[in-house]
C-alpha cells in the first residue's frame, strides 16, 4: 500500500511542510495561492487528509464534491467558521483544529492593540516617521493610563483568559460576560456580568475574544458602543465580522470612542477604507498568532490531528 497522501492548501512554515514531506506524500502549495473551490476539489481528489487555513471556505457544496477516500480535515487555525462542520460529519469526514496553540501569541497582541489603541501608538508612529517630531512637551500625544480602569472581555475562553492574566498586571479591574461563569476568574477578582449589555456599560476598555457565529456577527453594533462609556477603546482579536465597522467608525470620528485596536477585519484583507483616515484606530494585519514558534505548534497539532485519523487513534482536537 502507498503512504497516505496530504494536501496542504497554503504555505506552511517549512519544519510543519518537512513534517508532512517526511511522513505522507505531499500535496503542497509552495506559491501560496488562495485556490478556487474547483482548484481545491482537483487538488484534493486523491488525497486522505486536508490541511487547510481559514482561508479555505469548506461548504457544505465543497464538502458533497470531495473524494470518498478524504477522511479528515484540519485546519490551521483555532476558529473553524471558515468550516461546514456538520456537512462533514455527515460525509464521515474528521473536522479539527488547533486550540490552545495560539493563546499567548494573541493575547500579547491584544495587549499590543490595547496600549497602542490607548497610548496612540499610530500617530507617535507617524509624527517620528514623517520627521514631524519637534522635541518632548508636557502636552504631546497624551494617552491614557491602565491602572482603575475596568477592562471588559467579551469570550473568556483560552484567549480571554490569557488577556485577563495580563491585564491584571497593567492594574486593570476586569470584567467579563460569558456563556458560564468561570470560579477561577472571579476567584481572582474577574466580575461576571450575565448579560452583554451590563459588560458594556462598564468596559472602559472591551476586549472582543469570542467565536464568531451567526449570533455574535456585528454584536458591536451602534446600540452596543451607544452603551459603553464616553471615551472607551474598543480592541479586536477574535474576527472583523464582529464588529459593525460602520458604527465603530461613525464612534471613532466623533471620538465617542476613544480609539480603537483592531487585529481582524470582516473582508480581510480587505478593509474599509475609513479606518486607514482615522488616526485613532491602531491596524495589524491578523497578526495574532503571527510568531514563529507558534505557527510551527500550530502546524504540528493539525498534522497530529491528520496522523491520528490515519493511524486509527483517537483525535487530539476534534471540532
Ligand atoms: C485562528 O487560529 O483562528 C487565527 O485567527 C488564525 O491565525
Amino acid at each position: 500500500m502507498g503512504r497516505s497522501i496530504v494536501f496542504v492548501t497554503r504555505k506552511l512554515p517549512p519544519a510543519v511542510e518537512a513534517r508532512v514531506a517526511r511522513d505522507y506524500d505531499a500535496r503542497l502549495n509552495p506559491d501560496d495561492r488562495i485556490y478556487t473551490p474547483d482548484e481545491l476539489i482537483a487538488h484534493a481528489a486523491d488525497a486522505d487528509a486536508m490541511l487547510i487555513c481559514t482561508s479555505e471556505k469548506i461548504t457544505a457544496a465543497l464538502v458533497e464534491r470531495l473524494p470518498a477516500r478524504l477522511k479528515v480535515i484540519s485546519t490551521f487555525s483555532v476558529g473553524y467558521e471558515h468550516m461546514d462542520v456538520a456537512a462533514c460529519r455527515a460525509r464521515g469526514i474528521v473536522a479539527a483544529n488547533t486550540p490552545g496553540a495560539m493563546t499567548e501569541a494573541t493575547a500579547n497582541i491584544a495587549m499590543l492593540l490595547m496600549l497602542g489603541a490607548a497610548r496612540r501608538g499610530y500617530e507617535a508612529q507617524q509624527m517620528v516617521r514623517r520627521g514631524e517630531w519637534q522635541g518632548w512637551t508636557s502636552t504631546m500625544l497624551l494617552g491614557v493610563d491602565f491602572v482603575g480602569k475596568r477592562l471588559g472581555i467579551f469570550g473568556m475562553g483560552r484567549i480571554g483568559r490569557a488577556v485577563a492574566e495580563r491585564a491584571r498586571a497593567f492594574g486593570l479591574q476586569i470584567h467579563y460576560h460569558n456563556r458560564r461563569r468561570l470560579p477561577a476568574a472571579e476567584e481572582q477578582g474577574a466580575v461576571f456580568h450575565e448579560h452583554l449589555d451590563d459588560l458594556l456599560a462598564v468596559s472602559d476598555i472591551l476586549s472582543i475574544n469570542a467565536p464568531s457565529s451567526p449570533e455574535t456577527r456585528h454584536i458591536l453594533n451602534a446600540d452596543a458602543i451607544a452603551r459603553m462609556p464616553d471615551g472607551a477603546i474598543v480592541v479586536n482579536t477574535a474576527r472583523g465580522d464582529m464588529v459593525d465597522d460602520a458604527a465603530l467608525i461613525a464612534a471613532l470620528k466623533a471620538g465617542r470612542l476613544r480609539a480603537a485596536g483592531l487585529d481582524v477585519f470582516a473582508g480581510e484583507p480587505q478593509l474599509n477604507p475609513a479606518y486607514l483616515e482615522l488616526p485613532n484606530a491602531y491596524l495589524l494585519p491578523h497578526l495574532g498568532s503571527a510568531t514563529i514558534e507558534t505557527r510551527d505548534r500550530m502546524g504540528f497539532m493539525a498534522l497530529d490531528n491528520i496522523d491520528a485519523v490515519l493511524q486509527g487513534r483517537p483525535v487530539p482536537h476534534p471540532i
